[in-house]
């Protein structure tokens, strides 16, 4: 974020109103926080979590603590949770399994001089697992085996260019974060070349323009951009993108942090029937414990082992005993058939609450991973207002990020959801005023 969103962010955080421009007693902890935050901490809170990124007056900023799907922020309020730690909690928040495992290993010993053997376990299971992969490093950050994908590509090809698609996030390393300063424009960003997602003229076209400099594409496996509805990719566009990277001996990198593990236990590629050469893992890998993955195929296995890959905390041990327990509970809760079944209940009933009401609204992307917007809404107003709605009413859904359903969510849940969802749909439909409400 930039030093004015920044700014921007501190100020509407700050204000704390509701949208109404009323005062918003339920979250005085979270805000005296705020205060104090704001004096210590640039933007008070950064990043994707800064206040200016959901809606002040009706979201909590400070969380104290999680359980299965609900999370209690600091002033005691509880929500049904749709973004699990930001996809993290795939199979619930304090699992006993997962947590019962790791804090036993915490207790052993975590961050040791070499590797706990659970590395290989855990590398193992995940090459027995996720479809055409043969090695895999573990790293912390989602953003740490992206920037060594497509380092390892470079450094294999000895070309420089990466191509990837528009409003696509990979990170928040200089080559791919969102910070535009010029410096980085000249540098570390110079060699990215970015084309509209599924759009298979103009990625013909960049792999024309850029003949012979291309090392690689790195690709989400359906596209998730911020504030936007979600877009499944077609098989023109994935075929597409596997001919050229062979035709130009670059490599093809699906970055799978995001979905992860849920929509196909094989990788999402395998859902898509991509043929990916690499591939990135992070998010919900141990639920919630650090820990990122990057996997590749047998023709990469000589450049990642002269690659000098490191980092103080990435072979910590608990991530990865975390990681081997959650595989583990995916199968035994259900795993990807459930998170879809339950992501059809909350899809469904979204779409046709919203329709009774007299909105089009669109639930997109996978089932596991669904985001509502509004047709009718070019500028997201109705999206916070809804959001802001559902928060009001106990239910903690982004207005700008993709949601996940977690197997810790049950039908319960769901319908309790849709409840809310009832009477936060009849509270936008029933104000009149919304289009002179607009900031
Ligand atoms: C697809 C994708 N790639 C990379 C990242 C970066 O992961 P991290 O925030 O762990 O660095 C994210 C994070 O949201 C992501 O969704």
């Amino acid at each position: 974020m930039s030093e004015m969103a920044d700014e921007k962010s501190t100020a509407a955080g700050m204000s704390g109103k509701r949208i109404d421009g009323s005062p918003s007693p339920r979250f005085a902890v979270s805000m005296a926080y705020f205060e104090r935050a704001a004096k210590v901490i640039p933007g008070g809170i950064y990043g994707s979590k800064s206040p200016g990124f959901l809606v002040p007056g009706h979201f909590p900023y400070y969380l104290s603590r999680a359980q299965g799907s609900r999370i209690y922020d600091a002033d005691g309020n509880e929500f049904i949770d749709y973004l699990c730690g930001y996809g993290s909690q795939i199979v619930g928040y304090g699992n006993p399994a997962v947590d019962g495992q790791a804090l036993e290993q915490a207790r052993r010993g975590d961050l040791l001089n070499q590797p706990h053997p659970a590395m290989v376990e855990l590398a193992e299971r995940l090459v027995g697992l996720v479809e055409d992969m043969d090695w895999a490093v573990f790293v912390k950050n989602g953003t740490d085996a992206t920037t060594l994908a497509t380092s390892i590509a470079r450094a294999d090809t000895g070309k420089q260019v990466i191509v990837a698609a528009e409003g696509a996030y990979h990170g928040a390393a200089n080559w791919c974060s969102t910070n535009v300063f010029p410096v980085f424009m000249q540098a570390e960003q110079r060699d990215v070349r970015f084309f509209p997602y599924n759009d298979v003229q103009a990625l013909e076209a960049l792999f024309a323009a850029n003949k012979g400099h291309v090392a690689c594409v790195i690709l989400t496996p359906y596209h998730h951009p911020t504030y936007r509805p979600q877009q499944l990719p077609t098989p023109e566009f994935t075929a597409a993108a596997e001919r050229l990277c062979r035709a130009e001996g670059a490599y093809l990198i699906v970055d799978d942090i995001r979905a992860n593990f849920r929509l196909d236990m094989r990788g999402s590629h395998r859902f898509f029937g991509i043929h990916p050469d690499m591939v990135t893992m992070g998010k919900a890998l141990a639920n919630g414990y650090p820990i990122s993955v990057l996997l590749g195929t047998d023709g990469l296995r000589k450049t990642a082992s002269s690659f000098f890959i490191t980092g103080t905390y990435w072979m910590s041990a608990v991530p990865m005993i975390a990681a081997l327990a959650t595989l583990g509970e995916m199968e035994r809760l259900g795993g990807t058939a459930r998170l879809a079944e339950l992501g059809r209940t909350l899809k469904e009933g979204l779409e046709s609450l919203g329709k009774e009401a007299g909105f089009r609204a669109r639930v997109s992307g996978p089932l596991a991973i669904p985001y509502l917007t509004f047709d009718e809404d070019s500028d997201l107003y109705l999206n916070q207002r809804f959001c802001a709605a559902m928060a009001d009413r106990g239910v903690f859904m982004h207005p700008h990020h993709n949601w996940f359903i977690s197997l810790a969510h049950t039908e319960e849940d769901i319908a309790r959801t849709l409840e809310a969802a009832q009477g936060a749909f009849r509270e936008l439909g029933s104000s009149s005023s919304l289009a002179a409400e607009r900031p």
